[in-house]
């Protein structure tokens, strides 16, 4: 497989890295310290089109291939996971999912402002007792003929209360199963919508996860996404490609990480040298640069099946279960070159390691990795 970037990704690539490095940076502490959204970061990330890249130009996306996403997703995550979560719910579950899978009504109507970032996008899918079991949504949308009535509750969305979209997954026919679950566009401020208190997280805190409830919200017909039955479908297809994105997450998490290490690592002095002359550290550095390398192989090729229209499924598994784990391995391994100062806050490896872990558990936890990459295998 051929991984050389065209000098429009190597572009995109540089674009992201010096964003990060120039506006990102400078706050990252105090977002992280006190849970703040960085809302003005992420409003210029929308003007500088890193909010709606693969979408279509019609609608205001940026036309890109997941190649080039997953390039700026990286270099974001390098910095700022918690703007990097915005930006891939945004990218690969709404924006996404809407111009993958939307009317035209719907996507003339929504995408623009969402593909810009001048307004955010939701996907709210997990519920109190619905997390990994997906299929057991007790959110429910009645059909009354010209709308739909939904009630339930939502939880650890992100973009919670950021966002004025919401994809809202419910079941319509309990009786079918997931064959009766369906999607919908619901938006801020609707009658009997509202939003829970923050979730006070170990990680990505600057990003904004909240609780949902529905209580009688009428949803018109015309909200809906795709045929009556489709919204788990929708929400698996969405989520397959939302798993690329949060491979890159996790493959930038643990590149930002290896990357202060090795530089620490060459300034920093003990016993009489830098401590990278040490073999202790040494080795550490080559394990760390070779679990990024087959972690970044892994990433490419998912989004590469997705640029080709191959199933990515597998593969966007594959790379987030193995990326998601060497995000965990390397960023323990930063802080241990770090060592004291890698445990407090002013050198960015904490929070990388802390960051880290969110990885393991979103848009499906490791072990609903294994669950797709074995079924696969194994042809079930
Ligand atoms: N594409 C298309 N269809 C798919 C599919 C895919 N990738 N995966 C499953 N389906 C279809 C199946 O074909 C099946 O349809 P049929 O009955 O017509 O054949 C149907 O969906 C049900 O599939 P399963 O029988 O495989 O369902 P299951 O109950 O065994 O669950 C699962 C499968 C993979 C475990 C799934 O429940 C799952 O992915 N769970 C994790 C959910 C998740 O990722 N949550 C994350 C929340 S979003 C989030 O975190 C966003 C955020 O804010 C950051």
């Amino acid at each position: 497989m051929d991984f050389n970037l065209t000098e429009e990704q190597q572009f995109i690539k540089q674009a992201a890295a010096d964003f990060a490095k120039t506006v990102l940076l400078p706050g990252v502490i105090e977002r992280d310290e006190h849970q703040k959204f960085p809302k003005d970061e992420i409003k210029q990330m929308g003007e500088l089109g890193f909010m709606g890249m693969m979408a279509s130009p019609e609608y205001g996306g940026g036309g890109m291939d997941t190649l080039s996403y997953v390039l700026a997703m990286e270099e974001i995550s390098k910095v700022d996971a918690s703007a990097s979560v915005c930006m891939s719910v945004n990218n690969s579950l709404v924006c996404y999912g809407l111009n993958a899978f939307g009317t035209e009504e719907q996507k003339k109507k929504y995408l623009p402002d969402l593909t810009t970032a001048k307004k955010l996008g939701a996907f709210c899918l997990s519920e109190p007792e619905a997390g990994s079991d997906a299929t057991s949504q007790k959110t429910t949308a009645l059909d009354k003929g010209g709308y739909y009535i939904l009630n339930g509750t939502k939880n650890w969305i992100t973009n919670g209360s950021s966002a004025s979209v919401y994809l809202v997954i419910a079941q319509t026919h309990a009786e079918k199963k997931h064959k009766g679950i369906n999607a919908f566009i619901v938006e801020r401020g609707w009658e009997g919508f509202q939003v829970g208190p923050k979730e006070n997280k170990l990680g990505i805190r600057g990003s904004d996860t909240h609780s949902l409830q529905f209580n009688d919200v009428k949803v018109p017909k015309e909200n809906r996404i795709g045929e009556d039955g489709f919204g788990f479908k929708f929400a698996m297809k969405t989520l397959a490609g939302g798993r690329v994105g949060i491979a890159a997450q996790a493959l930038g998490i643990a590149a930002g990480a290896y990357e202060m290490a090795l530089k620490y690592s060459q300034e920093r002095k003990a016993f009489g040298t830098e401590i990278c002359n040490h073999q202790a550290i040494a080795f550490k550095l080559a394990d760390m640069h070779t679990k990024i390398e087959a972690a970044r192989m892994l990433v490419y090729r998912a989004a590469k099946d997705k640029d080709e229209q191959k199933d990515y499924d597998l593969s966007g598994a594959m790379a987030k279960l193995y990326a998601s784990q060497v995000a965990m391995e390397v960023t323990v391994e930063a802080v241990q070159i770090f060592g004291g100062n890698g445990y407090v806050k002013d050198y960015h490896v904490e929070r990388l390691m802390r960051d880290a872990k969110i990885t393991q558990i979103y848009e499906g936890t490791s072990e609903i990795q294994r669950i797709v990459i074995s079924r696969s295998i194994l042809n079930k």
